[in-house]
């Protein structure tokens, strides 16, 4: 343990060193059971002689604060209880008022023994071995001397990067048009820094991605929420006041809507007629299970005001905090200021390891070989839904990302009190309601498939039968 002690140089050291050890015990700073330094350390990091430090371990322990174990060292004594524990105090400063009104975060289901939750990919496929021999090449000394603060992130993962999304996803970029991030969460942030005024209009999907919405609202924006249909965002409801829209075309979040190409159109030429800015977030459709995918908006802008952001989040693991966004070159220099103002380039070594996993062909060959045992979960899930009571649950199609999306038949399901049941029940999976902000709520139930194993499938849809309520009316 490091001791923070001062290393005062007169006086009587072993005095000071007493109260100052006393006072941290009484505080609770140094707790219950907690090891002390050996005496012989400490004297060194203090400069002291050894039995300075002796002194005032012998003293507080002949009072009780501390006990010796003969062969493992000094402890606070287990059972003393802080007298006057000093919290930090309650404080007289507030946050912002915008804290306060923020949308809430939509909490992970808790872990059961059948996991239908939506999150991020199932992390057991994650090529540990091959990433820890990358991690290590990445660290030479090299590294150490490069200058910390500097530069858009690393060069090689941009360019490998850029031309992974040219070819698996038609997005029209260099290597200089990738701006590297800590996730496509903070691309968000970039983007609303660079371009948000004060209550400035953001519209958001409804219903949408929660952490979107709450990362505008959290920087002073009007989030305005428009409906999703079965081709995606519904481009006749969108309000004129827009200044930025945020989109997920690819594969709607929770919906799995994919917007249609005459929508997608549509979309960029409403834009077009504004000063509005279009992010696409594109956060999982390298798992493609059924048709081809449609070309980005970033491919079919013509005036320069998509801003396309990816993530590896899905593709290898939410830990690693990398994705990336590409900008039309008019925001390009603002967004990498932005970025640099909030936590420089980011994290060398991991980006370092990515470059090299991407440049060796490893990414594209993971993503291949885990969307054949998603595709397999997939599949099972679907043939389970399929065996449910017909008039339940309308299944919505989607045929990317790493989870199925269902609407209840009867709009008066309680969806929540059905999500606690199936936990209850062992099954967690997320209901569809809490991700409305706008329209009137619609409940469902998405269901991951990125951690259940097929043969599990049929024993999590039985139970899952068990708590769904009977049929409701004809879908609307
Ligand atoms: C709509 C959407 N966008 C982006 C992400 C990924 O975010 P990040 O890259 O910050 O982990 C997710 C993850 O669940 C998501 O659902």
């Amino acid at each position: 343990m490091d001791l923070p002690l001062s290393p005062g140089t007169s006086g009587d050291r072993a005095a000071s060193i007493y109260r100052e050890l006393l006072d941290a015990v009484l505080d609770g700073r140094l707790a219950a059971g907690a090891k002390l330094p050996p005496s012989r350390a400490l004297a060194a990091s203090l400069g002291v002689a050894r039995g300075t430090v002796t002194t005032a371990y012998d003293r507080l322990t002949a009072e009780g604060f501390l006990v010796t174990r003969v062969g493992a060292g000094t402890f606070v004594c287990p059972d003393i209880e802080p007298r006057r524990a000093r919290r930090a105090p309650v404080g007289a400063v507030r946050p912002r008022p915008v804290w306060e009104s923020l949308p809430p975060p939509v909490a992970d289901a808790a872990p059961t023994e059948f996991d239908l939750s939506v999150g991020g990919p199932d992390t057991t496929l994650f090529p540990l071995a091959v990433w820890r021999r990358l991690v290590s090449a990445t660290l030479r000394p090299s590294l150490l001397t490069a200058s910390a603060y500097e530069g858009g992130g690393h060069p090689g993962l941009q360019a490998e990067i850029a031309r992974y999304v040219g070819l698996s996803r038609s997005v029209v970029a260099g290597a200089e048009d990738v701006l590297l991030t800590n996730g496509a969460q903070q691309a968000l942030d970039v983007v609303a820094r660079a371009v948000l005024d004060p209550k400035d209009v953001v519209v958001v999907e409804d219903p949408g991605y929660t952490a979107a919405t709450r990362l505008f609202a959290s920087h002073g924006a009007v989030v305005r929420p428009v409906r999703v249909d079965a081709e995606g965002l519904v481009v006749d409801e969108l309000p004129g006041s827009a200044r930025v829209v945020y989109v997920t075309p690819s594969h709607q979040f929770p919906t799995g809507a994919v917007m249609s190409l005459r929508r997608r159109i549509a979309l960029l030429e409403w834009a077009s007629r504004r000063n509005v800015v279009i992010v696409e977030d594109d956060y999982d459709s390298e798992f493609r299970f059924e048709d081809r995918p449609l070309a980005p908006l970033q491919n079919l802008d013509r005036d320069g005001r998509v801003v396309y952001i990816g993530s590896f989040s899905k593709t290898l693991m939410p830990s690693l905090r990398v994705g990336y966004l590409i900008a039309p070159r008019s925001l390009q220099d603002t967004l990498r200021e932005a970025k640099l103002l909030t936590d420089w380039q980011g994290d060398a070594v991991t980006q370092g390891a990515l470059a090299r996993f991407m440049s060796e062909g490893l990414l594209s060959a993971h993503v291949r070989k885990v969307t054949k045992v998603y595709a397999r979960r997939r599949q099972a899930l679907l043939d389970g839904l399929a065996t449910l009571p017909a008039g339940v649950l309308q299944v919505l199609p989607s045929a990317a990302g790493l989870h199925v999306c269902t609407y209840f038949v009867d709009r008066g399901v309680d969806d929540v009190a059905v999500a606690a049941d199936a936990a209850r029940a062992g099954v967690a999976l997320e209901p569809v309601s809490v991700r409305f902000r706008g329209s009137t709520p619609r409940p469902g139930l998405a269901m991951g498939f990125r951690r259940i194993e097929v043969d599990q499938v049929p024993e999590a849809v039985a139970r899952l039968a068990a708590v769904l309520p009977g049929p409701g009316q004809a879908p609307t």
